[in-house]
């Protein structure tokens, strides 16, 4: 049964622990007591076995980690949230060091603290529950990237398709497309792959299915990128439901680094699922007043349902750099948000879309490729190598004759 969570206060001083306390109260969390350092946190942490210890460190540091580390020893399964005035990486090491299960920086906000501790009480509430084999086993798990557009036509599916190539071939890593457009489904004229079998397919017949016949349901593309189709008729998917959406992503995410979620321009029930189950939500833009529109509203909806969750949310501008009487700054004003990367527009998109190759592959050198390889690189967190530049002329040529020396006796 939920309740409550209880909390005790350990700052020397009285008054500023007033505060504290004030603050943890208005956002519905009990404070039964606080108390200085030392024995006194000791004594009373022991006696009122709190859920969580919210206490201050300052420099010097000698007093506050001694306690924290006497709270952490006496007491390890009750987590202690360390707060300064300070933010020097020398105080977070300590106090994590010690023990700290988080740090946060004053001046306090309360729905900072909030998120905060019931973070960090769901942790450890995980922690012993596994411990007590209540949990199943922790399975694998990609990242899941959904791109999501307001409008058709912006280059979801360029952005999608790229980015799963660009994954696998610059950041090398395992990657699953999934065609989710319940209309037209492009990825695979965009591949240019054979559809067979396809995502209708794979989830019916989910409960049968393990990670050996997972590869008969996936097209496994000349870029090493496994790609699970959209039906041929768009009537299937009128038998697929959430769950189904849920269940066939989290078996490729099993199975995955990163699972990339093509979305058609319209918004249903399966795109609901796939902005759902996404870790990462990137909304793609473009320069016209329509598309910023729809955006600001597709923002919204995805704030109202996530919070102003900045590392889940990302908006990209696709296009940019086209002429539209549009400053970028002005979209980001509107928005009220940054954008989160750019991809200039590029004739060799087209041009490489109409020949079946993706623009990262045909041309990997055009400003879009370059673009869309440093986003892949920056989402797996990988430095990009930058192709060595050619000329007719360089240094080592000159140096050649005196790298290889023969021995002489
Ligand atoms: N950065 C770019 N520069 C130039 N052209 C682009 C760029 N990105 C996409 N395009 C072109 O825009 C068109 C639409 O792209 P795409 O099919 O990826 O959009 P979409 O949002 O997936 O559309 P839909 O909603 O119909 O699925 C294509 O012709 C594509 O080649
Ligand atoms: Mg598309």
């Amino acid at each position: 049964m939920s309740r409550v969570p209880q909390v005790i206060v350990v700052d020397p001083d009285r008054e500023r622990a007033a505060d504290v306390v004030k603050l943890l109260e208005s956002i519905g969390i009990e404070v039964p007591s606080s108390c200085g350092y030392g024995v006194e946190a000791f004594t009373l942490a022991m006696s009122m076995e709190p859920d969580l210890v919210l206490m201050r460190v300052e420099e010097p540091l000698v007093r506050p980690i001694q306690t924290l580390t006497r709270l952490h020893d006496g007491m390890p399964d009750v987590p202690v949230v360390v707060f300064s005035t300070q933010a020097n990486l020398r105080l977070m090491r300590q106090a994590l060091v010690s023990g700290a299960s988080d740090y946060l920086q004053e001046p306090l906000k309360p729905e900072e603290v909030e998120e905060t501790i019931f973070t960090v009480l769901e942790r450890k509430e995980r922690e012993q529950m596994r411990r007590r084999g209540e949990l199943e086993e922790p399975a694998p798990q990609g990242t899941i990237i959904t791109v999501f557009g307001a409008k058709g036509g912006i280059g979801k599916t360029t952005v999608a398709s790229n980015l799963a190539i660009a994954l696998a071939r610059e950041a090398h890593q395992s990657v699953a497309l999934v065609d989710m457009d319940t209309r037209f489904g492009d990825v695979a004229i965009t591949m240019d792959i054979p559809v067979e079998r396809s995502i209708a397919d794979l989830a019916r017949n989910l409960d049968n299915v393990d990670r050996e016949t997972l590869r008969d349901y996936l097209v496994t593309h000349e870029s090493g990128v496994d790609i699970l189709p959209a039906p041929t008729r768009p009537s299937d998917w009128r038998n697929l439901n959430a769950g189904h959406i849920r269940d066939v992503v989290d078996v490729l995410a099993q199975t995955h680094d990163f699972v990339i979620l093509d979305t058609p321009g319209t918004f249903n029930e399966i795109v609901a699922a796939a902005i759902e189950v996404g870790s990462m939500i990137l909304l793609v833009t473009t320069l016209d007043m329509a598309s910023i529109k729809d955006t600001v509203l597709a923002l919204e909806m995805l704030q109202e349902r996530f919070g102003d969750d900045e590392e889940r949310i990302k908006v990209v501008l696709n296009r940019s750099g086209i002429d539209t009487g549009v400053r970028e700054d002005d979209v980001e004003a509107t928005l009220d948000t940054k954008l989160w990367w750019r991809i200039p527009n590029d004739d060799e998109v087209v041009k490489a879309a109409q020949l079946g190759r993706p623009i990262v592959m045909g041309r990997p050198d055009s400003k879009a490729s370059v673009a869309l390889l440093d986003m892949a690189c920056a989402l797996a967190g990988v430095t990009r190598k930058k192709p060595a530049r050619r000329s007719g002329f360089s240094l080592s040529m000159l140096l050649r004759p005196f790298t290889f020396m023969r021995k002489t006796a």
